[in-house]
């Protein structure tokens, strides 16, 4: 029999072989391709900025340089903007009425076919802007070629961008609105339910779940916050600003921005052109909010955990091992935790490319795109899969009760105690420390100490100090604003369900 190892090098021989010839027939149907596309396609990039060059572009070049693999998803912004432009043009007679409708109509046609799947998006025409003005200047004619008047693509990404940061950012609040509801729902749900809250991870004092909930419904109350006030600044007109200076060429800017749903017109046509700080903005509050959802998927997949056995994920936000048939993962946290970095490294991005930039527009500009749709899909779909695993989540109250049982948790309860018969903080503290080893070194519990032995380490102690010994005594005691009495926790849950009313009903609720 021939050796194993002999047949496998036999085969990477005879695979080696043909993988050349496919690789030789790749590259000669990739020229025979570029040669006809070459053909057909530099006519219309001739129409758009070919005039003064005498050598086509290299098809590296458009590769290395092309937007319109990832931009194109700007078309519903570039088209609803160009719509505008074409009537800021109209109202200073640079076109036509009839113009201006057969724009209109034109556009509104090439995104019926884009909405279909079938507009052809050629790479020759690099970008979303290139693309939609050469297909309508070949569907309507000479009126098509006087839509870029008084335009400069680089006002006309700037007010792209600026349109679609304004409809996600939108969307955005309303899957955090969505969240904080679920989160709401699972504390109402499980009210009564007294846990171990922690620091350093170790058993500190006792809390109710809900407010462990309540805690995060405040972070991302604190993120749909800052979404809305980056919605100020995003929400500002650039078109007008043309390449750099503006144009010879006066539109009614205010005009525009009212058609378009902006509050204000932008200042500074240089600043206009450059400007990506709302990108930024939005791609920290995305950072921020992925944060907070990464430190709840830290909690859940402890919760998970065999040995915290807090909560029961549902199977369908849970997946198994491929090789352990007893495993129930939760991957939907793991992959949130994880996806976080991306966030972080999205924004660091968008900075970097920013910080070495003279004014004005200049094409490393093109890389915020990438950054900044791969931050909002992923945060988009990130609250949605979190807002429908915390419907589903099971809390196993008995697991989380029991853990609350440890009796060290009422630690600072005891000295509070003695705090209020007298004793300055700080010698309680060092009695119920000595308390604490004690009950360690004996193996006896807070509540099955004699009072003797109590009063052997402080002589005010008497029958009263068991009365603090019960947990639902310990959180029904914590009743200043903002701490986890069920009284308090309560009135939290029932104020936040008005403030989250407007949020949009997530699918199959
Ligand atoms: N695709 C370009 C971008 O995203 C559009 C602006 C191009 N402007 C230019 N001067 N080449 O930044």
């Amino acid at each position: 029999m021939q050796p194993l190892w002999q047949e496998h090098a036999f085969d990477r021989v005879r695979a080696d072989r043909i993988y050349r010839w496919r690789l030789r027939a790749q590259r000669f149907l990739d020229d025979v391709l570029l040669f006809f596309r070459f053909s057909t396609f530099s006519l219309h990039l001739s129409t758009m900025w070919k005039g003064r060059f005498q050598q086509e572009t290299s098809s590296l070049v458009q590769r290395y340089g092309e937007s319109i693999s990832y931009d194109w998803r700007l078309y519903p912004h570039d088209i609803v903007g160009s719509m505008a432009q074409a009537e800021a043009l109209c109202r200073a007679k640079i076109i036509t009425k009839t113009e201006m409708t057969a724009i209109h109509k034109g556009l509104k046609e090439i995104k019926a076919e884009i909405d279909a799947g079938k507009f052809e998006w050629k790479m020759e025409l690099e970008d979303v802007h290139m693309n939609i003005e050469s297909a309508l200047t070949k569907r309507i004619g000479p009126a098509g070629a006087k839509l870029h008047t008084a335009r400069s693509r680089n006002d006309q990404i700037a007010l792209d961008t600026r349109l679609y940061c304004r409809a996600e950012t939108q969307e955005i609040i309303g899957l955090v609105k969505g969240l904080q509801e679920a989160l709401v729902q699972c504390g109402l749900k499980n009210q009564s339910v007294i846990m171990p809250g922690y620091t350093h991870l170790q058993r500190g004092q006792p809390v109710l779940f809900a407010h462990h909930m309540l805690a995060y419904v405040e972070m991302l109350g604190r993120d749909a916050a800052r979404l809305t006030d980056a919605l100020k600044r995003i929400n500002i007109m650039p078109l007008g600003s043309g390449a750099l200076a503006g144009s010879t060429i006066c539109l009614d800017r205010e005009f525009v921005a009212q058609r378009l749903g902006f509050d204000a017109v932008t200042h500074n046509s240089m600043d206009a052109v450059s400007d990506r700080d709302y990108i930024a903005e939005l791609l920290f509050a995305i950072a921020l909010c992925g944060t907070h959802l990464s430190r709840l998927s830290e909690d859940i997949i402890l919760w998970v955990s065999a040995e915290f056995g807090f909560v029961t994920l549902s199977d369908a936000h849970t997946t198994g091992s491929s090789l352990m048939p007893q495993k129930k993962n939760p991957d939907v946290a793991e992959l949130t935790r994880g996806k976080t970095g991306r966030l972080f490294g999205n924004l660091i991005s968008l900075l970097t490319t920013l910080k070495g930039l003279p004014l004005t527009y200049n094409r490393d500009m093109q890389e915020d795109k990438e950054p900044l749709f791969d931050s909002v899909d992923t945060i988009k779909l990130a609250l949605a899969v979190f807002a429908e695993m915390i419907v589903g989540m099971k809390v196993n109250a008995d697991r989380v009760r029991a853990a609350a049982g440890d009796p060290f948790l009422l630690a600072t309860d005891l000295a509070d105690w003695l705090v209020l018969k007298g004793v300055p903080f700080r010698h309680a503290h060092e009695i119920i420390g000595k308390l604490t080893a004690h009950s360690l070194a004996t193996g006896t519990a807070f509540p099955d100490i004699p009072l003797e032995q109590y009063k052997a380490f402080s002589p005010v102690f008497d029958a009263s100090v068991f009365k603090v010994l019960t947990l639902e005594q310990a959180v029904a005691a914590r009743k200043a604003i903002g701490a986890p009495s069920p009284a308090n926790v309560a009135r939290e849950l029932t104020a936040w369900q008005p403030r989250l009313a407007a949020a949009p009903r997530r699918k199959g609720k």
